[in-house]
């Protein structure tokens, strides 16, 4: 650039690019991001359906290994190229790439669709419960409350709607000025909100058939669809494979410590799923429901237990605010990722990238909240919109791009991404061959297992 000129906006995009402004901030937006629905409304009843504690300790070993190795790649790609997904598969390792980050973009997209329809329904049971509308009754009753708010067809995309706005309102404001400082607030609040809550449910009167429960493992309920449950949901819960972490890792300072950031975010994750469990089952188990409900667990079981216990709705309203905040800091990442992406690419500003991000993402939620009511008629292969994409980015799109992730890590980029990783050898990471052997050859034969263990079952 001549001195004087001025700058093109290519130019100005990178001169401003955005960067974390602590890494406490990277590290409570990375965990914002991975601890989600997944976490709190999911793992528990994985756990409940699969063998109790059995499938926590594969989950365990699937996050100490694949997962966190994975998530270390993804970020160092980010870091490396400063740039979105698409530009950073491209920039690491070549033109023939791109695409991986588009299927990033792309499953955000998708992504965003169901879990702001789901994000939704947090708002609308936090705000029911202090109403006294779902508080009280029997599992039945609550079950046919939750089939009619779901079922309904204005009011789950009212919020809708407004769960998307708070989102965008926050991407908008930008990385440091808005993800980093609501993660900063949010995070610490909902692992405040969580010990509470589990210390509320282990103290239970016959809460320790609960901790027995997630404490003693069965093995004869553990067979390979386990085990590929076990890693799909490290996937979704990690937010790995679609490029979250190559976005926020782009923001990242040069001298950080990729290393220990990856593994406080994956201690963090974990740690939430099982204080969610310790939440959940000892609470089930003291009221004598049934730990295998499946996704009912958290909106209909856990009311049901709720009611029966002293200060009930009071716990219960800040059961449905924490979960509202663990789905708004992983919404707020999923649309990061095409922001990002329109916004470098396509020289668009932030506020018009968030603003058409959001538009698409309402659009396609709106037949994905339709389905669970006047639209439930409407299936492809058995499955109605939300299930059909939902199941899509778990069997497909998130294995495929965790095998790009860990190829391109392996064979096309490792010594791009180990410069990263050690900061260009100036930090030393003993595990560094581990690391190689799990990208090149561990991870994408346990992936592709995950692929077509459906096919297996
Ligand atoms: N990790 C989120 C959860 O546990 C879900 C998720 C998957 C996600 N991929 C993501 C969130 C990408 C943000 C970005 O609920």
């Amino acid at each position: 650039m001549l001195i004087g000129a001025p700058a093109t906006d290519r130019e100005k995009n990178k001169m401003q690019r955005e960067q974390w402004g602590s890494r406490f901030g990277f590290i409570m937006a990375a965990a914002g991001s991975a601890v989600g629905l997944g976490n709190v409304w999911k793992f528990p009843y994985l756990v409940g359906e699969n063998g109790g504690s059995a499938f926590l300790i594969i989950y365990i070993a699937f996050m100490a290994t694949i997962g966190i190795g994975l998530m270390m790649a993804e970020i160092g790609i980010g870091r490396y190229s400063q740039m979105n997904p698409v530009g950073a598969f491209r920039k690491i390792a070549g033109r023939g790439w791109s695409w991986a980050g588009m299927l990033g973009v792309i499953t955000a997209i998708i992504i965003m669709s169901y879990y702001s329809v789901v994000g939704g329904w947090t708002i609308a049971y936090f705000i029911d419960t202090l109403s006294g509308a779902v508080v009280g009754g029997t599992p039945d009753e609550l079950g046919s409350k939750f089939g009619a708010l779901v079922g309904d067809t204005t009011r789950p995309i009212i919020y809708d709607v407004i769960f998307l706005g708070l989102t965008l309102a926050v991407v908008i404001a930008g990385v440091s000025s808005g993800i980093e400082k609501a993660v900063k607030v949010l995070m610490p609040l909902l692992f405040i909100m969580l010990i509470v809550l589990v210390a509320r449910s282990v103290t239970l009167e016959g809460a320790s058939a609960g901790i027995d429960f997630l404490l003693s493992p069965k093995w004869d309920e553990v067979g390979m669809g386990t085990i590929s449950a076990a890693l799909g949901q490290s996937f979704f819960s990690l937010s790995l494979g679609m490029g979250a972490l190559v976005t926020y890792g782009s923001y990242l300072n040069k001298n950080d410590n990729i290393r220990s950031s990856a593994s406080w975010v994956c201690f963090l994750d974990t740690a939430v799923a099982v204080l969610a469990g310790f939440l959940v089952m000892p609470a089930v188990f003291a009221f004598g429901f049934n730990p295998g409900a499946g996704p009912g667990l958290t909106f209909i079981t856990l009311p049901a237990v709720f009611s029966g216990m002293w200060g009930g709705q009071l716990f219960q309203a800040f059961f449905f605010f924490m979960l509202f905040v663990a789905a708004i800091t992983s919404s707020i990442s999923l649309v990061a990722i095409p922001v990002s992406y329109l916004s470098e690419q396509f020289h668009m500003s932030r506020v018009k990238a968030t603003l058409l991000v959001g538009a698409i993402v309402f659009v396609v939620s709106i037949p994905c909240s339709l389905s669970l009511g006047i639209w439930s008629d409407y299936t492809l292969f058995g499955y109605g919109v939300l299930d059909l994409l939902s199941n899509t980015v778990d069997w497909y799109l998130l294995p495929i791009g965790g095998i790009a992730v860990a190829v391109c890590a392996g064979w096309f980029a490792y010594d791009k991404i180990a410069a990263e990783l050690t900061n260009h050898g100036e930090l030393p990471f003993p595990l560094l061959g581990a690391w190689k052997f799990i990208m090149r050859i561990v991870a994408p034969i346990a992936i592709t297992w995950v692929l077509v263990g459906p096919f297996l079952t």
